[in-house]
Protein backbone atom coordinates (compact mmCIF):
# COMPACT_ATOMS: atom_id res chain seq x y z
CA UNK A 1 0.00 0.00 0.00
CA UNK A 2 1.41 3.07 -1.08
CA UNK A 3 1.53 6.32 2.18
CA UNK A 4 0.99 8.83 -0.98
CA UNK A 5 -2.40 9.05 -0.75
CA UNK A 6 -2.60 10.20 2.93
CA UNK A 7 -3.98 13.24 3.98
CA UNK A 8 -1.19 14.24 6.05
CA UNK A 9 2.31 13.18 5.53
CA UNK A 10 3.06 13.28 9.31
CA UNK A 11 0.36 10.80 9.74
CA UNK A 12 1.35 8.83 6.87
CA UNK A 13 4.97 7.85 8.26
CA UNK A 14 4.08 7.22 11.22
CA UNK A 15 0.71 5.04 10.25
CA UNK A 16 2.57 2.74 7.51
CA UNK A 17 5.56 1.50 10.09
CA UNK A 18 2.04 -0.13 11.59
CA UNK A 19 -1.03 -0.79 9.25
CA UNK A 20 -0.52 1.03 6.87
CA UNK A 21 -2.65 4.51 6.02
CA UNK A 22 -6.39 5.33 7.92
CA UNK A 23 -7.58 6.81 4.36
CA UNK A 24 -6.76 3.63 2.38
CA UNK A 25 -9.51 1.33 3.75
CA UNK A 26 -13.24 1.94 3.45
CA UNK A 27 -15.56 2.67 6.24
CA UNK A 28 -18.26 -0.06 7.65
CA UNK A 29 -20.44 2.31 6.27
CA UNK A 30 -18.75 3.12 3.30
CA UNK A 31 -18.66 -1.05 2.61
CA UNK A 32 -22.47 -1.38 2.79
CA UNK A 33 -22.83 1.40 0.18
CA UNK A 34 -20.57 -0.32 -1.88
CA UNK A 35 -22.40 -3.26 -1.94
CA UNK A 36 -25.43 -1.44 -2.53
CA UNK A 37 -23.54 -0.14 -6.27
CA UNK A 38 -23.36 -4.16 -7.50
CA UNK A 39 -24.62 -6.49 -9.11
CA UNK A 40 -27.18 -5.05 -11.70
CA UNK A 41 -30.08 -6.92 -10.41
CA UNK A 42 -32.78 -8.17 -13.02
CA UNK A 43 -34.47 -5.14 -14.52
CA UNK A 44 -37.87 -4.12 -12.56
CA UNK A 45 -41.57 -4.71 -14.65
CA UNK A 46 -42.44 -2.28 -17.16
CA UNK A 47 -46.05 -0.77 -15.95
CA UNK A 48 -47.30 -0.20 -19.23
CA UNK A 49 -46.10 -2.46 -21.86
CA UNK A 50 -47.45 -6.02 -21.55
CA UNK A 51 -45.35 -7.25 -23.86
CA UNK A 52 -42.26 -6.56 -22.19
CA UNK A 53 -40.84 -9.21 -21.38
CA UNK A 54 -42.39 -11.56 -24.67
CA UNK A 55 -39.36 -13.15 -26.44
CA UNK A 56 -41.67 -12.80 -29.54
CA UNK A 57 -41.89 -9.01 -28.91
CA UNK A 58 -38.13 -8.79 -28.52
CA UNK A 59 -37.14 -10.79 -31.90
CA UNK A 60 -38.86 -8.37 -33.70
CA UNK A 61 -38.15 -5.24 -31.36
CA UNK A 62 -34.15 -6.23 -32.48
CA UNK A 63 -35.40 -6.37 -36.08
CA UNK A 64 -36.75 -3.53 -36.42
CA UNK A 65 -34.00 -1.46 -34.09
CA UNK A 66 -31.44 -2.49 -36.69
CA UNK A 67 -34.25 -1.94 -40.06
CA UNK A 68 -33.24 1.31 -42.10
CA UNK A 69 -36.77 1.19 -43.66
CA UNK A 70 -38.23 2.34 -41.04
CA UNK A 71 -36.76 5.98 -41.98
CA UNK A 72 -37.57 8.18 -44.37
CA UNK A 73 -34.68 8.19 -46.50
CA UNK A 74 -34.36 4.89 -45.64
CA UNK A 75 -30.81 5.27 -44.12
CA UNK A 76 -31.27 5.31 -40.67
CA UNK A 77 -31.66 2.80 -38.19
CA UNK A 78 -31.77 3.18 -34.48
CA UNK A 79 -28.39 1.37 -34.37
CA UNK A 80 -27.24 4.04 -36.96
CA UNK A 81 -27.08 6.32 -33.56
CA UNK A 82 -27.13 3.71 -30.65
CA UNK A 83 -24.21 1.20 -31.86
CA UNK A 84 -24.05 -1.95 -30.55
CA UNK A 85 -19.85 -2.02 -30.77
CA UNK A 86 -19.77 1.52 -28.85
CA UNK A 87 -22.43 0.50 -26.03
CA UNK A 88 -25.07 1.65 -28.32
CA UNK A 89 -24.02 5.14 -28.19
CA UNK A 90 -21.96 6.76 -31.89
CA UNK A 91 -19.21 8.35 -30.51
CA UNK A 92 -20.48 11.84 -31.94
CA UNK A 93 -20.77 16.06 -29.88
CA UNK A 94 -24.22 15.59 -31.29
CA UNK A 95 -26.02 13.19 -34.33
CA UNK A 96 -26.42 14.13 -37.67
CA UNK A 97 -29.42 12.25 -39.61
CA UNK A 98 -31.75 13.62 -41.44
CA UNK A 99 -30.86 17.04 -39.38
CA UNK A 100 -28.55 17.83 -36.52
CA UNK A 101 -29.90 17.42 -33.08
CA UNK A 102 -29.08 19.34 -30.14
CA UNK A 103 -27.85 16.57 -27.60
CA UNK A 104 -25.24 13.61 -27.17
CA UNK A 105 -26.50 10.40 -28.09
CA UNK A 106 -27.07 8.03 -24.46
CA UNK A 107 -26.98 4.13 -24.44
CA UNK A 108 -29.82 1.95 -24.77
CA UNK A 109 -28.55 -0.57 -22.41
CA UNK A 110 -29.51 1.00 -19.13
CA UNK A 111 -33.40 1.79 -20.80
CA UNK A 112 -34.92 -1.42 -18.54
CA UNK A 113 -34.30 0.56 -14.89
CA UNK A 114 -34.84 3.62 -16.38
CA UNK A 115 -38.32 5.74 -15.11
CA UNK A 116 -37.52 8.84 -17.36
CA UNK A 117 -36.29 8.55 -20.66
CA UNK A 118 -34.73 11.42 -22.94
CA UNK A 119 -31.75 13.83 -21.38
CA UNK A 120 -35.31 15.79 -19.79
CA UNK A 121 -37.18 12.96 -19.37
CA UNK A 122 -39.98 13.83 -22.30
CA UNK A 123 -40.91 10.23 -22.05
CA UNK A 124 -41.71 7.80 -19.29
CA UNK A 125 -41.37 4.25 -20.40
CA UNK A 126 -39.29 2.80 -22.75
CA UNK A 127 -41.66 1.84 -25.58
CA UNK A 128 -42.97 5.84 -25.46
CA UNK A 129 -39.61 6.88 -26.05
CA UNK A 130 -39.42 4.48 -29.17
CA UNK A 131 -42.58 6.56 -30.70
CA UNK A 132 -40.46 9.36 -30.57
CA UNK A 133 -37.30 8.80 -32.80
CA UNK A 134 -38.81 7.37 -35.22
CA UNK A 135 -41.36 10.91 -35.90
CA UNK A 136 -38.74 12.99 -35.16
CA UNK A 137 -38.17 14.79 -38.62
CA UNK A 138 -33.97 15.44 -37.73
CA UNK A 139 -33.89 11.62 -36.96
CA UNK A 140 -35.72 9.09 -39.14
CA UNK A 141 -38.17 11.14 -40.02
CA UNK A 142 -41.01 8.69 -39.97
CA UNK A 143 -44.73 8.81 -39.78
CA UNK A 144 -47.42 6.54 -37.95
CA UNK A 145 -48.61 5.15 -41.61
CA UNK A 146 -44.95 4.87 -42.60
CA UNK A 147 -44.01 2.70 -40.17
CA UNK A 148 -47.33 1.09 -40.30
CA UNK A 149 -46.50 0.26 -43.79
CA UNK A 150 -43.45 -0.89 -43.49
CA UNK A 151 -44.73 -3.24 -40.84
CA UNK A 152 -46.84 -4.46 -43.06
CA UNK A 153 -44.98 -5.23 -46.03
CA UNK A 154 -41.53 -6.76 -44.55
CA UNK A 155 -42.30 -7.58 -40.70
CA UNK A 156 -46.47 -8.93 -40.82
CA UNK A 157 -45.28 -12.35 -39.85
CA UNK A 158 -43.61 -11.82 -37.04
CA UNK A 159 -45.38 -9.11 -36.18
CA UNK A 160 -48.71 -11.57 -35.70
CA UNK A 161 -46.30 -14.41 -33.79
CA UNK A 162 -45.82 -11.11 -31.06
CA UNK A 163 -49.17 -8.78 -31.12
CA UNK A 164 -51.49 -10.70 -33.64
CA UNK A 165 -52.94 -9.11 -36.53
CA UNK A 166 -51.45 -5.86 -37.65
CA UNK A 167 -54.37 -3.21 -36.00
CA UNK A 168 -56.02 -0.70 -38.33
CA UNK A 169 -54.89 2.12 -36.37
CA UNK A 170 -51.39 3.18 -37.34
CA UNK A 171 -50.95 4.98 -33.62
CA UNK A 172 -51.72 1.64 -32.25
CA UNK A 173 -48.89 -0.05 -34.61
CA UNK A 174 -46.91 2.46 -33.95
CA UNK A 175 -47.22 1.95 -29.75
CA UNK A 176 -46.82 -1.70 -30.58
CA UNK A 177 -43.49 -1.00 -32.61
CA UNK A 178 -42.33 0.81 -29.41
CA UNK A 179 -43.19 -2.26 -27.14
CA UNK A 180 -41.34 -4.48 -29.43
CA UNK A 181 -38.24 -2.29 -29.07
CA UNK A 182 -38.70 -1.85 -25.77
CA UNK A 183 -38.61 -5.62 -25.24
CA UNK A 184 -35.62 -6.13 -27.42
CA UNK A 185 -33.41 -3.61 -25.26
CA UNK A 186 -34.91 -5.12 -22.18
CA UNK A 187 -32.48 -8.53 -23.25
CA UNK A 188 -29.40 -5.68 -22.96
CA UNK A 189 -28.45 -4.69 -19.71
CA UNK A 190 -25.02 -3.42 -19.21
CA UNK A 191 -23.19 -6.46 -18.39
CA UNK A 192 -20.72 -7.85 -16.19
CA UNK A 193 -17.58 -4.93 -15.59
CA UNK A 194 -14.25 -5.95 -13.21
CA UNK A 195 -16.15 -3.57 -10.63
CA UNK A 196 -18.79 -6.27 -10.00
CA UNK A 197 -16.08 -9.14 -9.62
CA UNK A 198 -14.52 -6.71 -6.92
CA UNK A 199 -17.97 -6.16 -5.11
CA UNK A 200 -18.74 -9.73 -5.18
CA UNK A 201 -15.38 -10.58 -3.42
CA UNK A 202 -15.91 -8.17 -0.84
CA UNK A 203 -19.56 -9.72 -0.21
CA UNK A 204 -17.91 -12.99 -0.07
CA UNK A 205 -15.22 -12.43 1.66
CA UNK A 206 -15.01 -8.65 3.07
CA UNK A 207 -11.27 -7.88 0.61
CA UNK A 208 -10.79 -7.76 -3.05
CA UNK A 209 -7.69 -7.76 -5.18
CA UNK A 210 -9.36 -7.51 -8.18
CA UNK A 211 -9.23 -3.70 -8.68
CA UNK A 212 -6.02 -1.93 -8.59
CA UNK A 213 -4.84 0.37 -5.35
CA UNK A 214 -5.20 3.47 -7.73
CA UNK A 215 -8.68 2.29 -8.80
CA UNK A 216 -9.15 1.32 -5.09
CA UNK A 217 -8.31 4.73 -4.52
CA UNK A 218 -10.69 6.59 -7.03
CA UNK A 219 -13.65 4.20 -5.40
CA UNK A 220 -12.83 6.15 -2.09
CA UNK A 221 -12.76 9.57 -3.93
CA UNK A 222 -16.28 8.62 -5.77
CA UNK A 223 -17.37 7.90 -2.05
CA UNK A 224 -16.20 10.48 -0.37
CA UNK A 225 -16.18 13.33 -2.74
CA UNK A 226 -19.81 13.01 -2.75
CA UNK A 227 -19.85 11.87 -6.80
CA UNK A 228 -22.34 8.64 -5.34
CA UNK A 229 -24.83 11.41 -3.88
CA UNK A 230 -26.28 11.32 -7.18
CA UNK A 231 -24.43 8.70 -9.31
CA UNK A 232 -26.01 5.91 -7.09
CA UNK A 233 -27.10 2.27 -6.42
CA UNK A 234 -26.40 -0.39 -9.63
CA UNK A 235 -26.57 1.84 -12.80
CA UNK A 236 -24.71 4.44 -10.88
CA UNK A 237 -27.39 7.00 -11.38
CA UNK A 238 -30.56 8.36 -9.16
CA UNK A 239 -32.61 8.52 -11.96
CA UNK A 240 -33.62 12.32 -11.04
CA UNK A 241 -32.39 15.80 -12.71
CA UNK A 242 -30.19 17.97 -11.76
CA UNK A 243 -28.73 21.53 -12.89
CA UNK A 244 -24.66 20.71 -13.03
CA UNK A 245 -24.73 24.25 -14.69
CA UNK A 246 -22.83 22.36 -17.86
CA UNK A 247 -21.71 25.19 -20.05
CA UNK A 248 -24.26 25.65 -22.47
CA UNK A 249 -23.16 25.51 -26.21
CA UNK A 250 -26.45 24.73 -28.15
CA UNK A 251 -27.09 26.68 -31.26
CA UNK A 252 -30.58 27.80 -32.15
CA UNK A 253 -31.62 28.89 -28.60
CA UNK A 254 -30.88 27.38 -25.07
CA UNK A 255 -31.76 23.92 -24.12
CA UNK A 256 -33.69 24.26 -20.77
CA UNK A 257 -33.67 20.68 -20.24
CA UNK A 258 -36.03 19.05 -17.65
CA UNK A 259 -38.11 21.87 -17.57
CA UNK A 260 -39.90 21.47 -20.62
CA UNK A 261 -39.22 17.88 -20.41
CA UNK A 262 -41.74 17.47 -17.82
CA UNK A 263 -44.73 19.57 -19.33
CA UNK A 264 -43.74 17.24 -22.46
CA UNK A 265 -44.54 13.83 -20.76
CA UNK A 266 -47.45 15.34 -18.86
CA UNK A 267 -49.06 15.82 -22.74
CA UNK A 268 -47.77 12.62 -24.57
CA UNK A 269 -50.36 10.35 -25.77
CA UNK A 270 -48.04 8.00 -25.50
CA UNK A 271 -47.61 7.98 -21.69
CA UNK A 272 -48.34 5.96 -18.74
CA UNK A 273 -52.33 7.37 -18.62
CA UNK A 274 -52.88 7.33 -22.05
CA UNK A 275 -54.98 4.95 -24.36
CA UNK A 276 -51.92 3.05 -25.57
CA UNK A 277 -50.86 2.20 -21.84
CA UNK A 278 -51.67 -1.15 -20.67
CA UNK A 279 -51.54 0.02 -17.07
CA UNK A 280 -55.31 0.12 -16.52
CA UNK A 281 -54.97 -3.84 -17.31
CA UNK A 282 -55.57 -5.72 -13.94
CA UNK A 283 -52.82 -8.18 -14.40
CA UNK A 284 -50.66 -5.11 -14.02
CA UNK A 285 -52.30 -3.42 -11.58
CA UNK A 286 -51.41 -4.61 -7.84
CA UNK A 287 -53.96 -5.96 -5.41
CA UNK A 288 -55.37 -3.69 -2.59
CA UNK A 289 -53.72 -3.77 0.15
CA UNK A 290 -55.06 -5.84 3.37
CA UNK A 291 -53.64 -5.64 6.66
CA UNK A 292 -52.57 -9.63 5.95
CA UNK A 293 -52.28 -9.43 2.47
CA UNK A 294 -49.02 -7.57 0.72
CA UNK A 295 -47.79 -4.60 0.86
CA UNK A 296 -49.32 -1.63 -0.90
CA UNK A 297 -47.85 -0.73 -4.11
CA UNK A 298 -47.71 2.42 -5.45
CA UNK A 299 -50.45 2.86 -8.61
CA UNK A 300 -48.63 1.88 -12.05
CA UNK A 301 -48.28 5.48 -13.34
CA UNK A 302 -47.74 6.92 -9.93
CA UNK A 303 -44.61 8.91 -11.00
CA UNK A 304 -46.30 10.54 -13.87
CA UNK A 305 -49.07 11.43 -11.73
CA UNK A 306 -47.33 13.10 -9.19
CA UNK A 307 -45.10 15.03 -11.64
CA UNK A 308 -45.15 19.04 -10.89
CA UNK A 309 -43.71 20.26 -14.24
CA UNK A 310 -43.67 23.81 -12.35
CA UNK A 311 -40.89 22.65 -9.76
CA UNK A 312 -38.87 25.87 -9.75
CA UNK A 313 -35.27 23.79 -10.12
CA UNK A 314 -36.37 22.04 -13.66
CA UNK A 315 -34.90 25.05 -15.85
CA UNK A 316 -31.77 23.44 -17.16
CA UNK A 317 -31.60 20.02 -15.01
CA UNK A 318 -30.72 17.31 -16.89
CA UNK A 319 -31.05 13.58 -16.43
CA UNK A 320 -27.99 12.12 -14.01
CA UNK A 321 -26.59 9.56 -16.84
CA UNK A 322 -25.51 6.52 -15.72
CA UNK A 323 -21.74 5.67 -15.91
CA UNK A 324 -21.93 1.84 -16.31
CA UNK A 325 -19.41 1.71 -19.61
CA UNK A 326 -18.56 5.66 -18.84
CA UNK A 327 -14.98 5.17 -20.06
CA UNK A 328 -16.33 3.55 -23.55
CA UNK A 329 -18.78 6.68 -24.06
CA UNK A 330 -17.46 9.58 -24.84
CA UNK A 331 -18.31 12.70 -25.73
CA UNK A 332 -20.13 13.77 -22.70
CA UNK A 333 -22.75 15.34 -21.06
CA UNK A 334 -26.49 16.28 -22.45
CA UNK A 335 -24.80 18.63 -25.26
CA UNK A 336 -21.52 16.20 -25.76
CA UNK A 337 -19.37 19.26 -24.87
CA UNK A 338 -17.12 17.66 -22.71
CA UNK A 339 -14.55 15.30 -24.75
CA UNK A 340 -13.01 13.39 -22.15
CA UNK A 341 -13.08 11.73 -18.78
CA UNK A 342 -10.38 13.66 -17.68
CA UNK A 343 -12.06 17.28 -18.70
CA UNK A 344 -15.33 16.12 -16.87
CA UNK A 345 -13.42 15.43 -13.75
CA UNK A 346 -11.65 18.78 -14.42
CA UNK A 347 -15.17 20.09 -14.78
CA UNK A 348 -16.07 19.09 -11.28
CA UNK A 349 -13.08 20.24 -9.98
CA UNK A 350 -13.55 23.65 -10.58
CA UNK A 351 -17.28 24.45 -11.60
CA UNK A 352 -16.39 27.44 -14.24
CA UNK A 353 -19.19 29.42 -15.58
CA UNK A 354 -22.61 29.92 -13.98
CA UNK A 355 -25.59 28.59 -15.62
CA UNK A 356 -27.61 31.16 -17.32
CA UNK A 357 -31.29 30.16 -15.28
CA UNK A 358 -31.60 28.73 -11.46
CA UNK A 359 -27.91 27.89 -9.92
CA UNK A 360 -26.19 25.25 -9.76
CA UNK A 361 -27.12 22.18 -7.34
CA UNK A 362 -26.62 23.76 -4.16
CA UNK A 363 -25.30 20.99 -2.54
CA UNK A 364 -22.80 20.75 -5.55
CA UNK A 365 -19.34 22.91 -4.78
CA UNK A 366 -16.06 22.92 -6.73
CA UNK A 367 -14.32 19.65 -5.36
CA UNK A 368 -10.84 21.15 -6.09
CA UNK A 369 -9.35 17.57 -6.62
CA UNK A 370 -5.61 17.03 -6.79
CA UNK A 371 -4.51 15.52 -10.16
CA UNK A 372 -3.92 12.55 -8.60
CA UNK A 373 -7.01 11.87 -7.12
CA UNK A 374 -8.85 13.04 -10.79
CA UNK A 375 -5.95 9.80 -11.62
CA UNK A 376 -7.43 7.63 -9.47
CA UNK A 377 -10.88 8.37 -10.17
CA UNK A 378 -10.55 8.20 -13.82
CA UNK A 379 -8.75 4.78 -12.97
CA UNK A 380 -12.28 3.98 -11.07
CA UNK A 381 -14.77 4.77 -13.87
CA UNK A 382 -12.47 2.54 -16.23
CA UNK A 383 -13.71 -0.48 -14.05
CA UNK A 384 -17.21 0.25 -14.70
CA UNK A 385 -16.50 -1.09 -18.17
CA UNK A 386 -18.03 -4.30 -19.82
CA UNK A 387 -16.99 -5.66 -23.21
CA UNK A 388 -18.83 -4.32 -26.04
CA UNK A 389 -21.48 -6.84 -27.84
C1 LIG B 1 -30.34 10.26 -35.33
C2 LIG B 1 -29.84 9.58 -34.18
C3 LIG B 1 -30.79 8.68 -33.41
C4 LIG B 1 -31.64 7.71 -33.88
C5 LIG B 1 -31.86 7.27 -35.32
C6 LIG B 1 -32.28 7.11 -32.72
N1 LIG B 1 -31.82 7.71 -31.58
FE1 LIG B 1 -32.27 7.19 -29.70
N2 LIG B 1 -31.40 8.85 -29.02
C7 LIG B 1 -30.69 9.76 -29.80
C8 LIG B 1 -30.41 10.96 -29.02
C9 LIG B 1 -29.63 12.17 -29.49
C10 LIG B 1 -31.02 10.75 -27.76
C11 LIG B 1 -31.09 11.77 -26.62
C12 LIG B 1 -32.15 12.77 -27.08
C13 LIG B 1 -32.68 13.69 -26.02
O1 LIG B 1 -32.40 13.50 -24.83
O2 LIG B 1 -33.44 14.60 -26.39
C14 LIG B 1 -31.62 9.41 -27.80
C15 LIG B 1 -32.26 8.81 -26.71
C16 LIG B 1 -32.68 7.48 -26.71
C17 LIG B 1 -33.09 6.73 -25.54
C18 LIG B 1 -33.16 7.27 -24.12
C19 LIG B 1 -32.07 6.74 -23.25
C20 LIG B 1 -32.12 7.38 -21.88
O3 LIG B 1 -31.44 6.90 -20.99
O4 LIG B 1 -32.84 8.37 -21.68
C21 LIG B 1 -33.47 5.48 -25.97
C22 LIG B 1 -33.95 4.33 -25.11
C23 LIG B 1 -33.32 5.46 -27.41
N3 LIG B 1 -32.82 6.69 -27.81
C24 LIG B 1 -33.70 4.43 -28.24
C25 LIG B 1 -33.84 4.59 -29.62
C26 LIG B 1 -34.61 3.70 -30.49
C27 LIG B 1 -35.38 2.48 -30.03
C28 LIG B 1 -34.49 4.19 -31.76
C29 LIG B 1 -35.15 3.68 -33.03
C30 LIG B 1 -36.60 3.70 -33.05
C31 LIG B 1 -33.63 5.37 -31.69
N4 LIG B 1 -33.28 5.59 -30.38
C32 LIG B 1 -33.21 6.10 -32.77
C33 LIG B 1 -30.29 9.57 -31.10
C34 LIG B 1 -30.93 8.68 -31.96
C1 LIG C 1 -25.76 16.90 -8.05
C2 LIG C 1 -25.73 15.63 -8.72
C3 LIG C 1 -24.39 15.15 -9.30
C4 LIG C 1 -23.19 15.00 -8.64
C5 LIG C 1 -22.87 15.27 -7.19
C6 LIG C 1 -22.27 14.46 -9.63
N1 LIG C 1 -22.89 14.31 -10.82
FE1 LIG C 1 -22.04 13.63 -12.53
N2 LIG C 1 -23.71 14.15 -13.56
C7 LIG C 1 -24.87 14.64 -13.02
C8 LIG C 1 -25.76 15.10 -14.08
C9 LIG C 1 -27.15 15.69 -13.90
C10 LIG C 1 -25.05 14.91 -15.29
C11 LIG C 1 -25.53 15.31 -16.69
C12 LIG C 1 -25.49 16.84 -16.79
C13 LIG C 1 -25.75 17.42 -18.13
O1 LIG C 1 -25.59 16.74 -19.16
O2 LIG C 1 -26.13 18.61 -18.18
C14 LIG C 1 -23.78 14.30 -14.93
C15 LIG C 1 -22.81 13.86 -15.83
C16 LIG C 1 -21.68 13.16 -15.50
C17 LIG C 1 -20.78 12.50 -16.44
C18 LIG C 1 -20.99 12.44 -17.95
C19 LIG C 1 -21.59 11.09 -18.33
C20 LIG C 1 -22.13 11.02 -19.73
O3 LIG C 1 -22.43 9.89 -20.17
O4 LIG C 1 -22.30 12.05 -20.39
C21 LIG C 1 -19.78 11.92 -15.72
C22 LIG C 1 -18.61 11.11 -16.25
C23 LIG C 1 -20.02 12.24 -14.32
N3 LIG C 1 -21.18 12.98 -14.24
C24 LIG C 1 -19.22 11.83 -13.27
C25 LIG C 1 -19.33 12.38 -11.98
C26 LIG C 1 -18.30 12.31 -10.97
C27 LIG C 1 -16.99 11.55 -11.13
C28 LIG C 1 -18.76 13.00 -9.89
C29 LIG C 1 -18.01 13.33 -8.62
C30 LIG C 1 -16.77 14.07 -8.83
C31 LIG C 1 -20.10 13.47 -10.21
N4 LIG C 1 -20.39 13.09 -11.50
C32 LIG C 1 -20.92 14.18 -9.35
C33 LIG C 1 -25.16 14.72 -11.67
C34 LIG C 1 -24.19 14.71 -10.67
Amino acid sequence: MSTTRCRSPLLAVALSALAGCSGDALTPGELAQVLTMSPVPAPPPSASNRYADSPAAAAIGKTLFFDPGLSADGKTACATCHDPKRHFTDGERVHTALGTGNRNVPSVETAAWQTWFFWDGRADSAWAQATGPMRNPVEMGATAESVQARVRDVDAVAFGEAFGPLPEDSNLTLALVGKALEAYERTLGPGPARFDAFVADLRATGSSTVLTGDEQAGLRVFLRRGCVNCHSGPLFTDGSFHNIGVPEIAKGGMDIGRALGATAVLDDPYNCLGPYSDAHLPALIAPPATSSGPKATAHPCAELRFLDPSFPDWPLAFKTPSLRNVADTAPYMHDGSIATLAAVLAFYSTLPGTPLIGHRELTLQPLSLSQREMDDLEAFLGTLSSPAR
